[in-house]
C-alpha cells in the first residue's frame, strides 16, 4: 500500500500505528534496540527543503535496521528530462519503499503508480499525512481520546491532513481560515465522513476566537508555504487577524509543524512558551514514522 493521504490507512489501521509508535517511543527511550526492518532501504527523493522530515526518516530508518538514502533534486535525472515515471521505476528496482516531497499531489501519485513498493508522502502542497501521525500522537498524550482542537490560520497541506486524521480518531474539530484559505471540499468531505464515523465532528468559521474558545489544543502553521512566495505580501494582509496570541490561545496547548515564523502566525512567547507542544511534535515524527515504515514493510 502507499501512504499519500492520512485517510490511506483505515481508522484502524491509523489507531494501530499510533500504538506501535507510542511502543516505539518507549523503547527508544529505555535503549530497547528494536531493529524490526534490517537490510531495507528507504530512498528519500526531496524537492523542496527539509530538516525534520528529512533527518527523522534518516534515524529512524537506521534505529529498524536499515538505511535511508536522500535525493535533492540536484543529484537524480528529473532536471535534465528524465520522466518522473522512469524515475520512481528505477527507484523501486532498488529500494523497499520511497518517500518523496514533491510540489504536485500529482507527481506523487505519479510516483507511486510506477514505483512498484510502498511509497510515503513526505509533503506535497496538498497534504503532510507523516506530519499529521506525529500530531495524532501529540494528540493522544496531550488530551487524550477525546476533545476538541482547533486549527487557526492557512488551510494548507498540514491542516488537510490534522482536519482529516483527527476526525477519523473522533475529535471534535474546528477550523478558522480567512476567507479564500479554506480547506478544499475534498478534504472537508472527507473528514466530516469520517467525523460521522467516529462519533467526532467538524466544523469552519473564519472567526479565529469561535474556533479556539474552550479548544484543548489550538495548531497554527506559516501564512506562506514552500512554494507561495511570490504571494508573502497578499498572504500576509489575508492572515490579519489570526495570530495565535496568548489570548487567543487562553489555557490551550499549542502546536505548530515547525518551522515557524515567530511574529507572524505566532508570537515567541506563545511557541517558546509552557504551552507549547512544538518541540513533542517534532520528537513524534521519528517515532510515529517508524511505526508506519513497519506497517508498510515489516
Ligand atoms: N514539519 C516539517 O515537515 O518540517 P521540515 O520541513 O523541516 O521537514
Ligand atoms: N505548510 C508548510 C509546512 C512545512 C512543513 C509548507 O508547505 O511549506
Amino acid at each position: 500500500m502507499h501512504f499519500l493521504t492520512i485517510d490511506d490507512l483505515t481508522t484502524d489501521d491509523l489507531a494501530a500505528v499510533l500504538e506501535d509508535a507510542a511502543a516505539l517511543k518507549r523503547a527508544q527511550a529505555d535503549g530497547i534496540p528494536h531493529e524490526a526492518l534490517p537490510g531495507r532501504t528507504l530512498a528519500m527523493l526531496f524537492e523542496k527543503p527539509s530538516t525534520r522530515t528529512r533527518v527523522s526518516f534518516e534515524v529512524g530508518a537506521t534505529q529498524l535496521g536499515g538505511h535511508a538514502a536522500f535525493l535533492g533534486e540536484d543529484d537524480v535525472q528529473l532536471d535534465r528530462g528524465e520522466p518522473l515515471s522512469d524515475t520512481a521505476a528505477a527507484l523501486g528496482l532498488y529500494a523497499d519503499a520511497v518517500m518523496a516531497r514533491v510540489f504536485s499531489h500529482g507527481d506523487l501519485e505519479t510516483l507511486a503508480a510506477n514505483a512498484g513498493v510502498p511509497v510515503v508522502n513526505g509533503l506535497t502542497d496538498d497534504a503532510h499525512p507523516c506530519q499529521g501521525l506525529a500530531d495524532l500522537l501529540t494528540l493522544r498524550e496531550e488530551v487524550g481520546d477525546s476533545g476538541t482542537v482547533a486549527w487557526v490560520g492557512d488551510g494548507n497541506n498540514v491542516a488537510a491532513s490534522f482536519a482529516v486524521g483527527a476526525a477519523m480518531l473522533g475529535y471534535d474539530v474546528r477550523v478558522a481560515t480567512p476567507d479564500g484559505y479554506g480547506l478544499s471540499e475534498d478534504v472537508l468531505d472527507r473528514a466530516s465522513g469520517h467525523a460521522s464515523a467516529s462519533g467526532g465532528s467538524v466544523s469552519v468559521t473564519s472567526d479565529p476566537g469561535a474556533a479556539a474558545d474552550g479548544a484543548d489544543v489550538v495548531y497554527t502553521d506559516v501564512w506562506v508555504s514552500m512554494g507561495q512566495e511570490a504571494e508573502r505580501d497578499e498572504r500576509l494582509a489575508a492572515f490579519e487577524g489570526f495570530q495565535v496570541d496568548a489570548d487567543l490561545l487562553g489555557d490551550a496547548a499549542f502546536m505548530h509543524c515547525l518551522p515557524a515564523n515567530r511574529g507572524e502566525e505566532v508570537p515567541a512567547d506563545v511557541i517558546d512558551g509552557p504551552q507549547s507542544a512544538v518541540w513533542q511534535q517534532a520528537e513524534n515524527r521519528l517515532h510515529a514514522q517508524k511505526a508506519l515504515l513497519v506497517h508498510l514493510l515489516g
